[in-house]
């Protein structure tokens, strides 16, 4: 309930709205009245002090560098949960019992076979098709394959979507990886758990046996952790507004990940790496942080910078120990894209330009290169991306659909096209 009220004055007029508060967070003033009350719009592009939804699902508070998972710390969720119990936390609220991760881990086990038809789904793409353009299309195309998953009003299939959902975005991504190399599609198997089930699918071979590194399994599975869920973030924001039209949950999560591939957001890991390696030595960094300064230069340090973070990205922080861990495993501790990396990191936040607008490293700045050791192309960064936050994407969906002020998302304009006009015709042009 609100206690306290907005007054908004215009000319002589006096507008009251109620002030909402959350259980941790900035408060909201409820303008839903507003255009009745005013014939007034509110003006916000990119949504910078917009709160668009109620959620209980994740909370970042960007000055302190703190994401919570239903209340869970990301620090302690990446050191101590995996990534099958985290998808339990998000879908369902709380950690869970044994039994209760036992039941799930079998439920999405046994969903990570696709539809044999997929195979032949897949065959139409070129070869060097990106990998994001194939998990788009197939994941879009999973409507056509499920057909008794898409009632929305169903909670029973709303279920089994999502289940679906989470258990088949990893062979989906792997299968997109495996025909761009030009080799056999690996089927997952049900004795491995679900990082070294995605890394066996990328990289056995039917030619000889495929051993999964534990300590890599381990960083994998800790990467699709740290990018499970990330609040009202442009792809999450996406798949609710798509999910707002009632639209079936493959469709809805095609878009997040149409929306996600975009450099700016989960595109930025592959173009991350891409940087690191561009600038190549320590020595020439000091180039491209005057470039990325340069007003006239479209170019921005990739993995730099955070519309909600305005501290450091704890899941940089993790992301970048995971690194210094696997790059030893795999005897490449001398890596010099780390080395770039982190003297990158350190210049910048010696910067004034980068302090001044508090930018600092983000989840995408060190993923590229644990991604890059374990022995992905650059390609599939934001495809692994995609797999990890599909349980997040789907979390948000269902929140959205069960909310009793759900409404169809339908933003209005500040319009300053051309007025009231006459057709001219041709002859008179
Ligand atoms: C993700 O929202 C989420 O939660 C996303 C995400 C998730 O988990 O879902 O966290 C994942 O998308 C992380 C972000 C990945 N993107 C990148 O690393 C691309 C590089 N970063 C930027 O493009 C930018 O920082 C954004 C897009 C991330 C945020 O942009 P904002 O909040 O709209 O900020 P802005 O563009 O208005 O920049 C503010 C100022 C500008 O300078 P001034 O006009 O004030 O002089 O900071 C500058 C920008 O030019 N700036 C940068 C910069 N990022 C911002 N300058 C150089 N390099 C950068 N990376």
């Amino acid at each position: 309930m609100s206690e306290t009220t907005a007054k908004l004055t215009l000319g002589d007029e006096t507008y009251e709205f109620p002030v909402l508060s959350g259980t941790v967070g900035p408060d909201v003033i409820d303008i839903r009245s507003l255009y009745a009350k005013s014939g007034l719009f509110t003006y916000d592009p990119g949504f910078t002090s917009t709160a668009a939804c109620d959620s209980a699902i994740t909370y970042i508070d960007g000055d302190k560098g703190e994401l919570l998972y239903r209340g869970y710390p990301i620090e302690q969720l990446a050191a101590k949960s995996s990534y099958i119990e985290v998808c339990y936390l998000l879908l369902y609220g709380e950690l869970p019992s044994k039994a209760e991760l036992a039941d799930f881990e079998n439920r999405v086990t046994r969903h990570t076979m696709v539809h044999e038809q997929m195979h032949y789904f897949y065959r139409g793409f070129r070869r060097d098709a990106h990998p994001m353009a194939i998990v788009t299309g197939v994941v879009g195309a999973m409507a056509a394959f499920y057909h008794d998953s898409t009632d929305i009003s169903d909670p029973m299939q709303r279920e089994i979507a999502s289940i679906r959902m989470v258990a088949k975005l990893p062979t989906i991504a792997a299968m997109a990886y495996k025909y761009s190399v030009g080799q056999p599609f690996v089927y997952p198997r049900n004795d491995l758990d679900y990082a070294s089930n995605f890394l066996h699918m990328c990289f056995a071979v039917p030619a000889e046996e495929y051993k999964v590194d534990p300590v890599v399994a381990k960083a994998m599975d800790r990467i699709f952790t740290l990018h499970a869920d990330h609040e009202q973030n442009a792809s999450t924001s996406t798949v609710r507004l798509s999910g707002s039209s009632d639209a079936n949950p493959f469709a809805c999560i095609a878009a997040g990940v149409a929306c996600l591939w975009g450099p700016a957001h989960g595109g930025a890991n592959e173009a991350a790496l891409n940087m690191l390696r561009e600038i190549g030595t320590v020595d020439r960094i000091p180039e491209f942080i005057e470039r990325a300064k340069d007003k006239n230069d479209p170019f921005r340090l990739m993995g730099f910078g955070h519309r909600v973070y305005k501290n450091y990205d704890p899941r940089a922080a993790v992301m970048q120990e995971s690194a210094r861990e696997v790059l030893e495993l795999l005897g490449v501790e001398n890596n010099p894209t780390l080395q770039v990396a982190q003297e990158l990191e350190k210049i910048a936040l010696e910067d004034p330009y980068f302090v001044e607008r508090k930018l600092y490293p983000n989840v995408d700045f060190y993923s590229g290169i644990i991604l890059d050791a374990i022995g992905f192309p650059t390609s599939m960064f934001t495809a692994i991306f995609a797999l990890s936050r599909t349980v997040g994407w789907i979390a948000q969906w269902k929140e959205m659909i069960g909310d009793p002020q759900k409404k169809i998302g339908r933003p209005r304009q500040l319009y300053h096209g051309a007025t009231t006009r006459d057709y001219v015709d041709i002859a008179q042009r």
